[in-house]
């Protein structure tokens, strides 16, 4: 738990950056003694991936444990700030997000809910029990509270339909709800007189959640056979439908073969997106761990990109084309519990620097596959898992991931290109092995003249010094954010929002290469102007 040597490392990196040239960091060999070596990556400019579409940066909100109530939703009467039932200070910072995607009701959730529970007058509507372990779900935010939510957020909805519990006329008819223009059909009349007479205009539909598991237990083939009972005949009403069914737990290539092998066995029910879901965890404690543990979290979480080249191999065997595209709804770290800040919110966990680590090297593998990856949902919001957020009555606190997320959003919509990096690898123990582990990884987006490389470095206790080097371009001038700590397990607290940041300062940039410093356990941010 305790990094005493890293304190000293942070100072001397200070004395770098002011001073805006190398300084002496003479490594003392690391804690798993890599010899020092010159750390290199080359971003190739001219080298395209595809567009970062700003959907890789979506998020999940489900009913579940503190997400929906308490999280987002606190009632119009509450004493906590709020627009609408919608707590104020969260509409705020999801808006710092930019225009991506919430995927809402569930989750588990989701093959348990009937839409039509949560729409009419409030104080009208049904409460059920045990639609996500054993509570009450009072369904006081259902689809036109959700949909005000995205409003208020400027983001778009992603809507799971019900598959488990539910039918396909169902989903038809919430589809119909959402989408029919104003007046064309009951159900859009119906909308009208629940507030909302313009249509919603849903594109994204997940069917079902999870189907492998609490979303019915179906085999791959009788998952495909429902998919396609939903989606045989589901109008857009002008709306071009994304339609997602629910992927493998996991790297489970046989899972996404035998769904497909059937898929093109029928005729191909319409699909745009397939989603597995992928956790990392559970390594020790939120916040007790060692340094062995904080390499472990993190090599899991870099799993994220073997993932994506198997699914997409094995999605290419029967879709040549790729017009299937990977839809990752959701993932995350997952902690086993203790650090709940209310007992209430199930699966509650504080997020720290490691955790912040482990997003990064995600949105950055996420951005390496933008031509394979369309969306991709961190696991929850807030109140849950690797959340943004943590709230608790009137307390309301944005967590490291958070800063990654705005530290990334300069990607959205770019042009991702491609990077080498030379970099010694960290070495760990876990279960009595040795393993490795990228010391540093990153990706790199370019729009017009501006680049923007985002790179983590794992390493818990030397700094990196990294020389970047522009194939078919050079730099005017550079700027460098970071976010790091000298605690591998610091994290911000209602009382203490701040520990955990981001800085910018000025680099240095000389034509062709640029030269920074990466801390150690840090995510480093470097916006380039392209001359
Ligand atoms: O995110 C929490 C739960 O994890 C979701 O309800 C489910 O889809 C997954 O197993």
């Amino acid at each position: 738990m305790a990094h005493l040597s890293r304190r000293g490392a942070m100072k001397k990196l200070a004395a770098f950056t002011a001073a805006g040239a190398f300084c002496d960091l003479r490594s003392r060999g690391g804690s798993n003694g890599e010899a020092r070596t010159a750390m290199t990556v080359t971003v190739r400019l001219n080298d395209t991936i595809g567009t970062i579409k700003p959907t890789i940066y979506s998020h999940f909100a489900e009913h579940i444990g503190g997400v929906i109530y308490d999280g987002i939703w606190v009632g119009p009467q509450s004493k906590v700030d709020n627009i609408d039932g919608i707590r104020r200070r969260l509409i705020e910072h999801v808006r710092r997000l930019g225009r991506v995607v919430v995927r809402w009701p569930g989750g588990c959730f989701a093959d348990k809910y009937h839409w039509r529970d949560g729409i009419g007058p409030r104080d009208k509507r049904p409460r059920r029990f045990g639609r996500w372990k054993e509570v009450t779900e009072p369904n006081q935010f259902g689809t036109h509270e959700f949909m005000h939510f995205c409003r208020l957020c400027g983001v778009e909805p992603y809507f799971a339909a019900n598959v488990g519990t539910g039918s396909a006329e169902e989903f038809q008819q919430w589809v119909e709800y959402c989408n029919a223009p104003a007046g064309t059909t009951s159900l859009a009349e119906e909308r009208g007189k629940n507030g909302d007479e313009k249509p919603f205009a849903v594109r994204y539909w997940g069917v079902g959640n999870e189907s492998w598991g609490c979303g019915g237990k179906f085999t791959p083939e009788d998952y495909c056979r429902e998919y396609r009972k939903f989606t045989e005949w589901v109008p857009g009403y002008g709306v071009p439908l994304y339609l997602i069914a629910a992927g493998p737990d996991g790297n489970n290539t046989e899972w996404t073969q035998r769904f497909f092998k059937k898929w093109t066995d029928f005729a191909r029910a319409p699909l745009r997106g397939w989603a597995p879901h992928y956790y990392c965890g559970t390594t020790g404690h939120a916040l007790k761990f060692n340094d062995d543990q904080w390499y472990e979290m993190l090599a899991k979480a870099n799993r994220m990109e073997r993932l994506i080249v198997d699914q997409w191999a094995a999605l290419g065997e029967f879709d040549r084309e790729h017009k299937v595209k990977l839809v990752i709804d959701e993932w995350g770290c997952w902690h086993p519990p203790g650090t709940e800040i209310n007992r209430e919110h199930l699966f509650e966990q504080m997020g720290c620097l490691r955790d912040a680590l482990a997003a990064a090297l995600t949105l950055d593998i996420f951005n390496r596959h933008a031509d394979k990856v369309d969306m991709a949902n961190i696991a929850q919001l807030v109140n849950n898992l690797h959340s943004l957020f943590l709230a608790d009555g009137d307390r309301f606190v944005a967590t490291p991931t958070f800063y990654i997320y705005e530290m990334y959003k300069p990607h959205h919509g770019a042009k991702a290109v491609k990077i080498d990096v030379q970099a010694p690898e960290a070495t760990f123990r876990a279960g009595g092995q040795e393993y490795k582990l990228f010391r540093v990884a990153g990706s790199a987006s370019v729009r017009e003249k501006a680049l923007t490389l985002t790179l983590v470095h794992t390493h818990v206790r030397e700094p990196a010094e990294i020389s970047v080097r522009l194939c078919d371009g050079k730099a005017d001038r550079v700027q460098q954010t970071v976010l790091t700590h000298d605690k591998l397990n610091a994290h911000n607290t209602f009382e203490e929002p701040n520990v955990v940041t981001p800085k910018t300062i000025e680099g240095k940039a000389n034509g062709e290469t640029i030269r920074c410093v990466l801390p150690p356990a840090s995510v480093v941010r470097l916006d380039v102007w392209l001359g």
